[in-house]
């Protein structure tokens, strides 16, 4: 039978060793319990305490708390070099060379109506224009008779129009969007309202779903020649700085006179192409002076107040700048076509 002292002495050089050869923070843990632990050879050399001579005790007892305290130290400097060890492990393990070139991430694109859409409102925003968007889904009452669309008008027609009920319908343009700001602003004022327009049309340059623009202008005395100079430097801001613009004669319920606005070709400059179909000239978009009944229908006084009214179409526009041929490209989402117009 080994004295307390030659146990003391056996667990101090076997522990010596152990923590010496442990590599693991589990290792360590087991290890711990096997010395500290309740049943560890430490703790039961405190139990057996209990059986010495009552004279040997203190002695013992000391000894025995030395052993204790000299251990917890062990394992604290042990448990130090072992987090250590396994931090630069890890380091290594989850090292990245950060000279190693990158992994392309896909970029998305703006789709082109986007594009146009937002150049649009730059040029006009310098002129102080504000921008309103109004409901997607109208009322007869916005969408026509505010605008001065007799009832037999064929764009009421069921086959042109995506009626929701007798009275809703989806806007079948942007110009609703006039007689919404027109009743709630307080002229004078420039306002563009962007957004989805819907028609039951579907072919190479029609979609039944396509984008507007409407500008219009309240103040007084305004006439064809103010909406000529806006249009006129929208034009050249859109496509050139040597784009011309023309007027023609037109009709529209909501503006009297009514005009069709052309540029210059964009693509031959005027001197006629397959583009401009030999005429040299290409039309952008309707506007005019707005009808007084329209103005009056808004409640504001015609004799007093007068308006400047255009609306385009996005699309066309962005068909027009970039070269796309079929309006459904802009649409179908093909991202291989999309990413082509990235700047
Ligand atoms: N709303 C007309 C259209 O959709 C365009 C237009 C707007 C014409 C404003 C005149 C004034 O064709």
């Amino acid at each position: 039978m080994l004295s307390v002292e030659e146990k003391i002495l056996e667990i101090r050089s076997k522990m010596t060793a152990d923590l010496e050869s442990v590599s693991s923070s589990e290792g360590l843990t087991r290890l711990w319990g096997e010395y500290l632990g309740k049943s560890g050879c430490v703790t039961m050399l405190s139990r057996e305490l209990g059986k010495a001579a009552p004279a040997d005790r203190p002695a013992l007892g000391k000894a025995i708390n030395a052993l204790r305290g000299w251990a917890e130290e062990q394992f604290k400097a042990a448990e130090s070099a072992v987090k250590q060890r396994e931090l630069e492990e890890r380091y290594l393990r989850e090292a990245v060379d950060v000279t190693m070139p990158g992994e392309d991430l896909p970029v998305g694109g703006l789709n082109p109506v986007t594009i146009v859409r937002r150049q649009l409102i730059d040029v006009f925003g310098g002129l102080g224009f504000k921008v309103y968007e109004g409901p997607e889904i109208e009322d007869d009452y916005h969408n026509f008779t505010a605008l001065n669309t007799p009832m037999e008008h064929p764009a009421r027609d069921k086959q042109d129009t995506f009626y929701i009920n007798d009275d809703l319908l989806l806007r079948t343009h942007t110009s609703p969007g006039q007689i919404r700001v027109m009743e709630s602003w307080e002229p004078p004022f420039k306002v563009l309202v962007p957004g989805r327009v819907f028609r039951c049309d579907d072919d190479a340059t029609h979609t039944p779903m396509f984008h507007q623009m409407e500008g219009l202008v309240i103040d007084k005395n305004l006439s064809l020649c103010d909406l000529h100079g806006l249009l006129d430097t929208m034009a050249k801001a859109m496509f050139t700085p040597d784009t011309k613009t023309r007027f023609r004669p037109s009709y529209f319920p909501f503006t009297e006179p009514s005009v069709e606005v052309d540029v210059s070709c964009c693509e031959c400059g005027g001197k006629g192409c397959s583009l401009c179909k030999g005429t040299g000239w290409i039309e952008i978009l309707g506007g005019g002076v707005v009808n007084r009944k329209v103005i009056e229908n808004c409640g504001l006084n015609p004799d007093e107040w007068s308006g400047l009214a255009f609306g385009f179409g996005l699309d066309r526009i962005s068909m027009l700048k970039y070269g796309v041929n079929n309006i459904h490209i802009l649409f179908d989402g093909d991202t291989r076509i999309l990413s082509q117009f990235k700047k």
